[in-house]
């Protein structure tokens, strides 16, 4: 194959050379079967297709300027797709089998892993699906564990540039007691309606409010959000989002760095108050936010009057890709090495 432009790169599809599977039948996971085709054999009646019973992961693989390669807090994404599992009723994936898979498809694609400095990685994707046949609604008897590799660059266009949001009160992407706290294709369904809105009026994603009485900020389309006031780093605390490991390791640098935190409930008339907001997950690492529209209030937030992110958000962004590159020390031991 011809080298990917890793310079160039988005977070798109990219074919790799192999991906590994495995299947749960009859109580028990098969061992690991590693495929070169980019298709599946999916049984028409499979719970994944009809119901619903799909739950993926994104963590990424970092090459630093030793040459190693390393991931970034696997364990965390782990343990989330054995909580989405259970979430929807699938078998889980048990960890060592999660880092058996995902440690391997990484070391059959090393040659896909983009050189350090380029501002690309490789993203991971383990997906986990009902692929027995059922016709009443029930859980399967049969799943599928894949991980498939692909290099990608920023998630929002631009990078560590600022970009805009539009607060979206007319869809839900999850009910307070529904899904939203696990990594679900449902939850990303329900919220496509809001991103081609957002996209469509010219905003890279929407922001969802809590379904509930929509007056807390819940997470920025696929990634959590965060304000900062004065010294504090301040993330909304709901029902109803995905714990984003990204946001969960921003917490502890921020604290780290000497700043305060909070994860509470965040009104929406608090964005008033923050000098400076910002997105945060894996695909988008951190991306700051110039400016927050909120149609009903007819109200623009702006946080990078100078077109550039705050000095918070980017002492944030440097200590985390920093640690992730390999250019600082890994004081709380995030990074695992693919040996
Ligand atoms: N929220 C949603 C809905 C997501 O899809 C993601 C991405 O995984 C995140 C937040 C960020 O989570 P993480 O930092 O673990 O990638
Ligand atoms: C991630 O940040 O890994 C995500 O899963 C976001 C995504 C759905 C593209």
């Amino acid at each position: 194959m011809e080298t990917p432009d890793w310079k160039n790169l988005s977070f798109g599809y990219v074919k790799t050379d192999y991906n590994i599977r495995c299947y749960y039948k009859d109580g028990k996971w098969s061992k690991p079967e590693v495929s070169t085709s980019e298709y599946i054999d999916v049984h028409m009646a499979a719970t994944g297709l009809h119901y619903g019973q799909e739950a993926f992961e994104g963590l990424k693989a970092y090459m630093g300027k030793d040459g190693k390669i390393k991931l970034f807090r696997w364990e965390e994404n782990a343990k989330r797709l054995i909580s989405s599992a259970e979430g929807i009723k699938m078998a889980p994936v048990p960890v060592e089998l999660f880092r058996d898979v995902i440690f391997q498809t990484v070391n059959m694609n090393k040659r896909f892993v983009p050189p350090y400095g380029s501002g690309a990685t490789l993203y991971i994707r383990p997906l986990l699906y009902g692929s027995g046949a059922e016709v009443g609604v029930k859980p399967s008897s049969e799943y599928t564990f894949i991980v498939f590799v692909t290099p990608v660059g920023p998630y929002f266009k631009g990078g560590v540039k600022p970009v805009n949001m539009l607060i979206c009160r007319d869809v839900d992407r999850a009910a307070p007691l529904g899904t939203g706290i696990f990594k679900v294709g449902g939850n990303y369904a329900a919220s496509l309606r809001a991103q081609i809105a957002a996209k469509d009026r010219g905003y890279s994603t929407s922001i969802f409010l809590d379904a509930r009485e929509k007056k807390y900020i819940d997470e920025c389309g696929p990634a959590n959000f965060f304000g900062i006031k004065e010294n504090t780093y301040i993330t909304p605390k709901s029902e109803s989002i995905l714990k984003s490991i990204t946001n969960m390791s921003l917490l502890s640098l921020a604290e780290k760095i000497g700043m305060k935190t909070e994860r509470r409930r965040v009104p929406v008339e608090e964005l008033s108050s923050f000098s400076e907001a910002g997105a945060c997950g894996t695909a988008a690492v951190i991306s700051p936010i110039g400016k927050i529209f909120d149609p009903e209030k007819n109200i623009t937030y702006e946080y990078c009057k100078d077109g550039n992110p705050g000095q918070f958000t980017m002492k944030l962004y440097n200590k985390l890709v920093g640690i992730q590159n390999g250019d600082e020390t890994d004081e709380f031991g995030w990074m695992t090495e693919v040996a």
